[in-house]
């Protein structure tokens, strides 16, 4: 089975990646793993440290001459930054430690700090948002750059869009070919598809950089190209729906999670939400009415592309910081301030596209397994002609 971990801290010397269970024989491009990780440094809100970040990733072990080898696949990114925190940071106890020099005593409202320092008994916070913090996302992309490579020997494509930003929300359908488009621009400012919703979210976070404050959104990812039937009804953790919902809610700052139309179809009578089912009888295909389900019904892949959306709540670290406690003197004291993101809505989609693909090409491995691309090929052309003379 297709297994990922990640490691690293925020301010630490790099992150680790690996991923074990893809088959031989998958075609692998740093450089698209790279363009990945410039994708998730962009965005219109985002602090000083993505100037300083240009993220690459360092593949060491399981790809050989740019296909994998069935081995697990190691890689690295390193903190730029690293050299900054050698001191405060070190690995070995060291007596002129600096350690104290960075430490964070007054815990951030809507952070892991105070939760996290009580649970491992840490009075630094330092050591539990270092963990905590978004900056492992890279490490996340790194790997969902690969699931994605391994995804398009299947003719899947996994992307994302913007839909929302505060209070400026696009109102309109969107097609794959215009979310296509965006990932292929070399800049990325607030994500969206449409320039006139753009200009609105912009204006939002112009304020918030105004005020000291931040803002959330939502974005939505799109995986075309996905086969009828991965995933299962027949157990729940089987379920890709719940796996998906799994997946986008582990991002950091994504407090809810919407499959196909679920907002408006909670609201709708039951004639109005399903996708109806016809078909076509020259092409001997089925179609559906519309794709309200987002691609998923019965936990079960439909042949429709997946839509899932992630529901991100505003940067908790505020330039005009919100009440809190601090540690030592346990007086009220303002939350700290650390150099931080204002709005973070395409960089967390580009996180969500990293995620989706990886459970999608978890499915796509239980489902067809394989040791080599060409077996994993065989099986997985012998299931779509199946699937066509059902
Ligand atoms: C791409 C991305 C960048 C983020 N950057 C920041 C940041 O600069 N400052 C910050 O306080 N939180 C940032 N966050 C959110 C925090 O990491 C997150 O709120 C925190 O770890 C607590 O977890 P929770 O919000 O999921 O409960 C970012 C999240 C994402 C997805």
């Amino acid at each position: 089975m297709l297994h990922f971990e990640t490691a690293g801290e925020s301010h630490g010397e790099c992150l680790v990646a690996t991923l074990t269970g893809l088959p031989a024989g998958v075609p692998v491009s740093v450089a698209a793993v790279n363009r990945e990780l410039w994708r998730r440094q962009q965005g219109y809100g985002r602090g000083g440290r993505m100037k300083i970040e240009a993220d690459t990733a360092e593949i060491v072990a399981g790809v050989r001459h740019s296909r994998t080898i069935g081995a697990p696949i190691a890689m690295i990114i390193r903190n730029r930054d690293w050299a900054n925190w050698t001191e405060v940071l070190p690995v070995e106890a060291a007596a002129d430690s600096e350690e104290k020099k960075k430490a964070l005593t007054r815990p951030r409202p809507g952070h892991a700090d105070l939760a996290g320092g009580i649970k491992y008994d840490l009075h630094d916070a330092r050591y539990i948002l270092e963990r905590a913090s978004a900056r492992e996302t890279a490490a996340r992309v790194a790997l969902g750059a690969l699931a994605k490579q391994y995804l398009r020997e299947f003719g899947i494509e996994v992307l994302s869009h913007v839909i929302q930003t505060g209070t400026a929300r696009l109102e309109r359908p969107v097609e794959w070919a215009e979310i296509a488009e965006l990932a292929a621009r070399d800049e990325i400012t607030l994500g969206s598809v449409d320039a006139e919703a753009e200009a609105r979210m912009r204006a939002v976070v112009d304020e918030a950089y105004r005020t000291g404050d931040t803002v959330g959104g939502v974005f939505e990812v799109r995986a075309h190209g996905v086969p009828v039937g991965l995933g299962s009804h027949i157990a729940w953790d089987r379920r890709l729906d719940g796996r998906l919902a799994q997946a986008i809610l582990s991002i950091q700052a994504v407090k809810g999670v919407e499959i196909g139309e679920a907002e408006e179809a909670a609201a709708a009578f039951g004639s109005k939400v399903q996708d109806t089912i016809h078909y076509d009888k020259p092409a001997r295909e089925f179609r559906r009415g519309a794709n309200k389900a987002g691609g998923l019904e019965g936990g079960i892949t439909n042949g429709q592309e997946i839509v899932v959306r992630g529901l991100l709540k505003p940067i908790s670290t505020l330039r005009k910081p919100l009440e809190s406690v601090d540690l030592e003197t346990r007086e009220p004291a303002l939350a700290a301030y650390e150099r931080s993101d204002v709005a973070v809505v395409p960089a967390a989609g580009v996180v969500g596209e990293a995620m989706v693909a990886l459970v999608v090409a978890q499915a796509m491995v239980e489902k067809f397994g394989g040791d080599s691309l060409t077996e994993v090929r065989r099986n997985y052309d012998g299931y779509i002609k199946q699937v066509r003379e059902y």
